[in-house]
Order: structure tokens, then C-alpha cells, then sequence
């Protein structure tokens, strides 16, 4: 998939805000500082001051464009996370709401491993098990029904793909790989979203993108009303729509 990344500045910039304490768990004076899911860069900014050299990568070329934009300094790459390059040259590989996209988790491990240095530090924040929960449960129901009401079977959804692990799940995945694990918890972070009533409809255009372009313009709008509709009661506050994002916090050190 790729990403609308001028929606994702103006309307989902909650996600670089909430990023920015994350940055604050890495140490100054590093070396060599990797991005990992950079987005459109707006924490690689602020990441160059703490390492004499960064470099962002993501998956998405649109994402990359819009950091070369913001930040025509830096060096960015349009790269798969499994494919990075280096060997053992990196001393921190950071991350922010970007790890649960990738489908391969062994494999990227064993590459987080394989280029950071040994006493290099991965620090990462993503979803949680259970993470949007109550959203996704909502959208998966209204998917299925819109497709039913098209005349077409039930979908393996994207937005079921996702990697939400507890953090014994995710601290044992580390430890396979060779890494120290200083820090994993889970956290409840309830997440105003943006655009009032339509707010909710935005986030699923943008974050369930995917499963969304598979149907009709008409069958995506019964969509938006019959998840509103499961999802007033608990996720309304009666001027924004507050979404039940759940995050996972690691700082682990590869040995
Ligand atoms: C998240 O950042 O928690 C997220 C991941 C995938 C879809 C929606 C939200």
C-alpha cells in the first residue's frame, strides 16, 4: 500500500506528538541513528540531534518524498525494514508506530540485530495486544456486512494482519534475537482523534486504507456510519471520536 502523507500531516499528526518523548529515551553524542519507518521524518528531525549521522527509512515512497521536503538535509530511503543494509555499523535503531506494519517479525529482528552494533540500542514504540481493539472488531463487522450486501464473500482482512504483541511476547522475540531487554510495557494511550464527527471516518481512510480500497466509494460510506454506529457509546465523548490505541514501549540492547 502507499500513504496519503499530506492526510497523515495535517489531520493524524497525534502520531509524531505522542512519538516525541519516545526520543528522549535515546542517549546524545551517537554515532549512527536509524529511522526505522520515518514516515514523512517529523521525529528524524529532532532525532539529528542526537546522533552525528541519521538516516530514514520507509516503505512508502510517498512517505519519503514529504521527508525529503521537510528535511532536504538528511538522508532518506525508500526501503523495506528486512532489507536494510548495514552490518554491526549502527548504534540505534529508533522507532515510532511503524513496527506493526511489517508482516515478517523474525526476519526483521534478526535484521535489527544484524545491524546494530553490538551494545547498540533499539528503541521502538508501537501497538500493543489489543491495540484499536474495539476498532478494529467494529470495522471487521461493517467489512464483512458491506461486503455481503455487495453479493461477495468474507475478506481475510489487512487491518487483521497487524502485529499487536503483549510484551512477554515481543521481549522473548528480542531475546531469540540476541537482544538485552531494559524496558517492555504496554500501555493504554485513549487517542483523541482530529475533524470531530468525521474524525473517525478520516482515521480509517488513512490507517485501514488497504482493506478500504477493495470495495466501492458507496459500500466504504455504509462503512464509516455502521462502525460510528457500534462505536458511539464507548468511543464518543460527545465532541471528538477517542480511539482505543493500547502501545507497547521497548528499549532493549543488542549484545
Ligand atoms: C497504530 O499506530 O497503533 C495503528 C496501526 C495500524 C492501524 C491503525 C493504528
Amino acid at each position: 500500500m502507499d500513504w496519503n502523507a499530506g492526510l497523515y500531516d495535517q489531520q493524524h499528526d497525534f502520531v509524531a506528538a505522542y512519538g516525541e518523548n519516545l526520543l528522549g529515551l535515546l542517549p546524545d553524542g551517537l554515532g549512527f541513528a536509524v529511522d526505522l519507518g520515518c514516515g514523512t521524518g517529523a521525529l528524524t528531525g529532532p532525532l539529528t540531534a542526537r546522533a552525528a549521522r541519521v538516516v530514514g527509512i520507509d516503505a512508502s515512497p510517498h512517505m519519503i518524498a514529504q521527508a525529503r521536503l521537510r528535511l532536504p538535509q538528511v538522508e532518506f530511503l525508500v526501503m523495506d525494514a528486512c532489507d536494510m543494509p548495514w552490518s554491526g555499523s549502527v548504534d540505534a535503531i529508533f522507532s515510532n508506530a511503524a513496527l506493526h506494519w511489517i508482516e515478517d517479525q523474525e526476519r526483521l529482528t534478526a535484521t535489527m540485530a544484524r545491524v546494530l552494533r553490538p551494545g547498540g540500542l533499539l528503541v521502538c514504540e508501537f501497538g500493543a495486544r489489543d491495540n484499536i481493539g474495539r476498532l478494529r472488531a467494529a470495522f471487521a463487522a461493517a467489512f464483512q456486512a458491506a461486503l455481503a450486501g455487495e453479493g461477495l464473500g468474507p475478506a481475510y482482512l489487512n487491518s487483521e494482519r497487524f502485529y499487536f504483541p503483549s510484551a512477554a511476547e515481543y521481549a522473548a522475540l528480542l531475546a531469540r534475537h540476541g537482544f538485552s531487554v531494559r524496558l517492555a510495557e504496554e500501555y493504554d494511550r485513549p487517542t483523541p482523534l482530529k475533524g470531530g464527527n468525521d474524525g473517525l471516518a478520516s482515521w480509517m481512510g488513512q490507517f485501514f486504507a488497504q482493506d478500504l480500497d477493495c470495495v466501492p466509494p458507496a459500500a466504504q460510506e455504509k462503512i464509516f456510519a455502521a462502525v460510528a454506529d457500534a462505536l458511539r457509546a464507548s468511543l464518543w465523548d460527545g465532541g471528538q471520536w477517542i480511539a482505543d490505541y493500547r502501545r507497547l514501549r521497548v528499549v532493549a540492547v543488542k549484545h
